[in-house]
């Protein structure tokens, strides 16, 4: 039975959930770029090992603390020191500042897999992009479509909304990839494109790279915004010894889509000679190019864009019932009202946003768009912040041997030392490259 605040209906649904929480725009947009930017293999060594040592720490501390308070950040933090409390209230102010402008960009999505039949007749695709992004009213009719979309999931609740919808998406999101990847590595060269993803060019190894795949992991991974405290929070036994073999499965399926989108994006650019651009483009200029290139191209796009829908949506569920928590432990609202007022901020905020690129664009806050500013001060500043004070919060002021996550000791200690030492180091190095 589910309780007021809400349970997961077994372990799976906590992983699952937590799974297609982390899979998102990160994941297909994000990656790529970077990938391509800082030297192919040499980044995604970085990487991996960025999300090994410090991604998945901070996964299981926040899994952790959810499951032992059993309260949304607020209340998680506050409980066991009040002094921290100002972190959870960090994570509500974090996840609400993303929530908007991700939709946005989930609604661009929308656009793309309504007007995915017309990618092979596009003549400009960089314009086509641009003519969507800066209309009046079509990115808004979009972003408002994804956002009620968003709502009613976390409307239906911890079991019958979010993990129902996600134990249905996150299967067919990994086919659906799997498919796209099989049909890019049989292009004829595609082994170009996995020569340049897999060896790495150490050239182009430097600090830099491992500040962005530091970077990456924390975008990619979904730290640092409570999301995990309150999804460990929904679990009902005691989950606090099987964290370890809980938390594998979600840094592994979040690792895995990056890779299987590498091994998609790499090959299919480099067998079609397409060049690839940067930043957002990749997906919205790059993508729809390759696809009206590609034998059964509109297929494909419909499958691809309906890759990165089902993706974007499953985050930013993940992103509302952060604040919907709150709402109902610490105002004592019922879910219905939480999701209400939460559903009108976004549509207030995410409107701003949406028309930060057409009629708001001369609309900016210390030289940056609104739309820019709030990606700025969410994915820059507030994210390695957060990161950086819960790790020393839980390595020194709580104590990690009070997380006791795995049974098995070497597991335990490795934890430990990750926790206090290179968590609170490798985040701290981030914030103060983020913010110079
Ligand atoms: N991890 C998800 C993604 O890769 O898209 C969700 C997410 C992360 C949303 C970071 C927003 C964010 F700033």
């Amino acid at each position: 039975m589910e309780n007021n605040r809400g349970s997961w209906n077994s372990k799976l649904g906590l992983v699952i959930a937590s799974a297609a929480s982390a899979v998102g725009l990160g994941n297909l947009w994000r990656f790529p770029y970077l990938t391509a930017k800082d030297g192919g293999g040499a980044f995604l060594l970085a990487y991996l090992l960025i999300t090994v040592f410090v991604g998945a720490t901070l996964v299981i501390t926040e899994v952790a603390l959810g499951i032992k308070t059993r309260k949304n950040p607020v209340g998680a933090y506050g409980s066991i020191n009040p002094k921290f409390k100002f972190l959870g209230v960090m994570n509500v102010i974090t996840t609400s500042i993303i929530l908007p402008y991700y939709s946005v960009v989930g609604g661009w999505i929308l656009a793309y897999l309504a007007k995915a039949h017309l990618f092979n007749n596009m003549k400009d695709y960089k314009a086509g992009f641009l003519n969507l992004i800066t209309a009046d009213y079509e990115p808004l009719v979009y972003f408002l479509i994804f956002i009620v979309l968003t709502a009613v999931i976390v409307f239906f609740g911890v079991q019958k909304g979010i993990e129902r919808f996600c134990k249905f998406i996150l299967p067919a999101l990994l086919f659906l990839l799997i498919v796209m990847m099989c049909r890019a590595l049989t292009l004829d060269k595609a082994i170009e494109g996995v020569k340049f993803f897999f060896v790495p060019d150490f050239s182009k190894f430097d600090a830099r790279t491992c500040l962005d795949a530091m970077g990456q992991v924390f975008f990619s991974i979904s730290v640092g915004m409570g999301i995990y405290i309150t999804y460990g929070s929904y679990l009902q036994d005691d989950g606090q010894k099987c964290i370890g073999k809980v938390i594998w499965p979600v840094v592994t399926a979040d690792t895995v889509v990056s890779l299987l989108t590498g091994l998609t994006i790499f090959p299919a650019v480099f067998a079609l000679g397409i060049e690839m651009t940067s930043g957002t483009g990749l997906v919205f200029i790059t993508f729809p190019k390759i696809f009206g290139t590609i034998y059964l191209g509109t297929i494909f796009s419909y499958v691809f864009f309906a890759i990165f829908f089902f993706a974007a949506i499953t985050s930013a569920v993940s992103l509302m019932e952060v604040a919907i928590s709150f709402l109902i432990d610490n105002l004592k609202m019922s879910r219905k009202k939480a999701v209400w007022i939460d559903f009108i901020y976004c549509v207030v905020i995410g409107s701003i946003s949406s028309l930060s690129f057409g009629k708001l664009g001369g609309f900016t806050i210390a030289g940056k768009n609104f739309f820019d500013q709030l990606d700025f001060l969410a994915s820059n500043i507030l994210l390695p912040l957060s990161g950086f004070l819960t790790s020393i919060f839980v390595g020194w002021v709580l104590g990690p041997e009070k997380l006791q996550v795995f049974t098995n000791l070497k597991q335990q200690k490795m934890f430990e030392f990750c926790i206090k030492w290179v968590a609170p180091i490798a985040t701290l190095i981030l914030f103060v490259d983020c913010v110079k």
